[in-house]
């Protein structure tokens, strides 16, 4: 694939002594958005933990545009231009909206960048976040809380960005908010791994798939050819 911007490359990840990633290789391409599914337990925050420097892995390399990222911690793989939006949204509850965006504030690592994420720009892409700029993000709703947190991300200016199961807990027109969020984000140019349960929101704007089971790729490929592979689907996540 020409130009990835992310890859993992036969990871093996444990916590203590247990074996949670066995071999897990992918790649995400420039401007591409790869969705990253399998059931609850299959590995995949921990793949965002390995590529985000959170996790070492023991065996296996994570490279950044190219760069050898291996066992970097978590600043230098952000300095790369890595961000996460963390499962459950992580936001700072008792800081304000505004600070929340500033705290992640980054200036952009990419001249070519076509526009820099700033406040002016957040404000207008989430104007939910203008007009409560000043509140205290605990009180924001579940909805509100995960603009948040994708505009957190996106104040530090990644060229990659990690999202894991921002639709979780949210009312399904929040959800096709958030969806229509992230699409807008990748036609901007923006690479982009998505992991879901929900199978189904994912092959609908991923061009590319990935499936864990049990801590190994299950299935991996372009999500047009993928979703026609429903006995399969069916076997690894269950519910396709
Ligand atoms: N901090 C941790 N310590 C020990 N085991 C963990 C930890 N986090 C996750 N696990 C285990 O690792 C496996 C993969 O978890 P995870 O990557 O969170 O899966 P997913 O995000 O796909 O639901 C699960 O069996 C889970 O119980
Ligand atoms: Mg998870």
């Amino acid at each position: 694939m020409a130009n990835e911007v992310l890859v993992l490359d036969a990871i093996d990840a444990y916590y203590g002594d247990s074996h949670v990633l066995h071999g897990v290789t992918f790649a995400l391409g420039e401007a591409r958005l790869l969705g990253l599914l399998g059931r609850n337990g299959a590995g995949k925050s921990t793949c965002m933990n390995v590529a985000m420097g959170v996790l070492a892995p023991r065996h296996g390399n994570v490279r950044v545009a190219g760069a050898d990222m291996t066992g970097h911690p978590p600043e230098a793989v952000a300095a790369a231009g890595v961000a996460l939006v963390p499962q459950g949204r992580r936001i700072f509850k008792s800081l304000s909206v505004r600070e929340n965006l500033l705290v992640a504030a980054r200036p952009s690592q990419d001249k070519s960048a076509k526009a820099e994420w700033n406040f002016d720009r957040i404000y207008q892409a989430f104007p939910r976040l203008h007009e409560r700029q000043h509140q205290i993000a605990g009180l924001l709703s579940g909805g509100e809380q995960q603009m948040l947190a994708i505009g957190r991300a996106l104040m530090a200016n990644p060229r990659v960005l990690l999202m894991d199961e921002p639709s979780e807990g949210l009312a399904p027109q929040i959800v096709a908010e958030v969806m229509a969020t992230i699409r807008r984000l990748k036609e901007e140019g923006l690479s982009i791994v998505l992991v879901e349960q929900n199978a189904k929101l994912v092959f609908d704007i991923a061009d590319d798939i990935v499936i864990l089971n049990s801590g190994h790729v299950a299935m991996a490929g372009k999500a047009a050819e993928l979703r026609t592979r429903s006995a399969e689907l069916h076997q690894h996540l269950g519910v396709y």
